[in-house]
This record gives C-alpha cells, structure tokens and sequence, in this order.
C-alpha cells in the first residue's frame, strides 16, 4: 500500500518505520521541507522518500495525518479529497491554544478535522499510544497477546483500510464505531487513552461487544 505521512516527528516517523518494515511505501513530509528530513529518508530505506505535504497527501491510498492539532487547518484539503485519512492527532490546550466547541464537548477534534477535511474520509487511529510504544509494542501475527489499537470512522472502506494497517504493523485493531462516538471513547482523559489495553480489556473499556 501507498502511504502518506503528515507530521515526521515522534509519532509521524515512528508509524512510517512501521509501515516499511511491514512492506508499505511511504511518502513523508513535515512542515518545512523534504531537504530537512534526509537522515530520517535515509533510515526508512527505499520504501520512503521525504515530499512536501501536498505531495504526500497526493502519494497516499491512507494518509497518515501526525501533527500538533493546532495545525490541523494547515492541512492541504484539495490534495485529500477522497483519501482515506488517518487522525492520529490529540487536542492538547495547552500546546495548541483553547477551542470552545471543543471544551464545551460539542464535538471532537477528529471532526473538526473531518469538517476541515470535507472531502475525505477521516478514520481516528494511533492517537491513544505513546509513540516509544507504538515503536515497541507491535506483535507479529498469531501472537498469544497482542495491544489493542482503536480505530472510529464514518466511511466503511475507508476504516476497513486502517483496521488492515493495524493488524500489518502488529497490533490488534479494535472497531470503535463512528467518527463521532467511538471516537470519543479513547481521546485524552478517557479511559481508554494511554493505557496499554490488550484488544478485549480495550473492548470492554469502550463499551463494545466482543468478536
Ligand atoms: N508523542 C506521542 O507519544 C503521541 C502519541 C499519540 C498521538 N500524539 C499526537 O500526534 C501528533 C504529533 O505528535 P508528535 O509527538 O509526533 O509531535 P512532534 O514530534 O512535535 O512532530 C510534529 C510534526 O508535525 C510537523 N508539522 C507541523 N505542522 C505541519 C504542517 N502544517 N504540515 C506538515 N507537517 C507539520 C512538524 O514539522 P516540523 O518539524 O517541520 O515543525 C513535525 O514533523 C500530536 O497531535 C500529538 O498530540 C502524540
């Protein structure tokens, strides 16, 4: 598969380590230029090459969107249209100033990002792991245990493509439902962030039936 990478810091350039070494191409871009990100382009190997954000997002079957979410209105919308889109983003206040549709909880930052992102389908995945983990904790297929990872969307192909991007870099993906309401269940503050969950206790922290 074709992957796009937005964002080449700790989460952006660890899920593209991922993606080549389970067989993907990627496509990298950070926020000033692929010139920067030689050294990184050199350790991915010949499945990665560093581009501009357009390109990237051009490249991508799935786009991999890792940035602070304070820039999430800096993303190329034409170049996404019809992508599958993957928010690995967290709202953090703090770093990326107050948004009061967001605290007030009328909506998530995944679908701020869709609204911005009209054209594309936009599937919440990652963001619920440190990235040293998400870099550790992978586990081949068959593997006794494997951590669950979260994934919540609106389009159906579009989230069947992230749960198989899941399960290829080692984890066990867990449906979380819609953009609106999964998503919710495993953002900052909720208990299912941040923990480490094997894929049934993420279930079950998430309120959803068992496979
Ligand atoms: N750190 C974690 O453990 C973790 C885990 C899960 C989710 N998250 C979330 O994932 C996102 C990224 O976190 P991180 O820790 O990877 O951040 P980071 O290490 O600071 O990296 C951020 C990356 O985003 C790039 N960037 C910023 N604006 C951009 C734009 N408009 N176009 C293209 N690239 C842009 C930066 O480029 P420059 O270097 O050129 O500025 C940098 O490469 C955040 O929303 C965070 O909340 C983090």
């Amino acid at each position: 598969m074709k992957i796009g990478v937005i964002g080449a810091g700790k989460v952006g350039s660890t899920l593209a380590h991922l993606c080549t070494a389970a067989g993907d191409d990627v496509a990298i871009a950070n926020s000033r230029s692929p010139e920067t990100l030689r050294d990184l382009e050199l350790q991915l190997g010949h499945h990665a090459h560093a581009v501009t954000a357009e390109e990237a997002a051009r490249y991508g079957d799935v786009v991999i969107v890792a940035v602070p979410f304070g820039h999430y209105q800096e993303l190329p919308a034409d170049a996404l249209a019809g992508r599958t889109v993957i928010d690995a983003t967290n709202y953090d206040p703090e770093r990326d100033g107050h948004d009061e549709e967001l605290e007030r909880g009328d909506v998530t930052s995944s679908e701020l990002m869709q609204r911005h992102l009209a054209g594309a389908h936009v599937v919440k995945a990652f963001n619920a792991m440190r990235w040293d983990h998400l870099r550790d904790y992978g586990r081949s297929a068959g593997a006794y245990f494997r951590y669950g990872i979260p994934v919540a969307g609106d389009d159906p192909a579009a989230k069947w493509r992230v749960l198989d991007l899941v399960e290829q870099i080692g984890f066990e993906p867990v449906d979380a439902g819609s953009l609106a309401e999964g998503g919710r269940k495993y953002q900052p503050g909720t208990e299912a962030y941040a923990e480490d969950l094997g894929a049934d206790v993420l279930r079950a922290r998430i309120g959803i039936e068992g496979t």
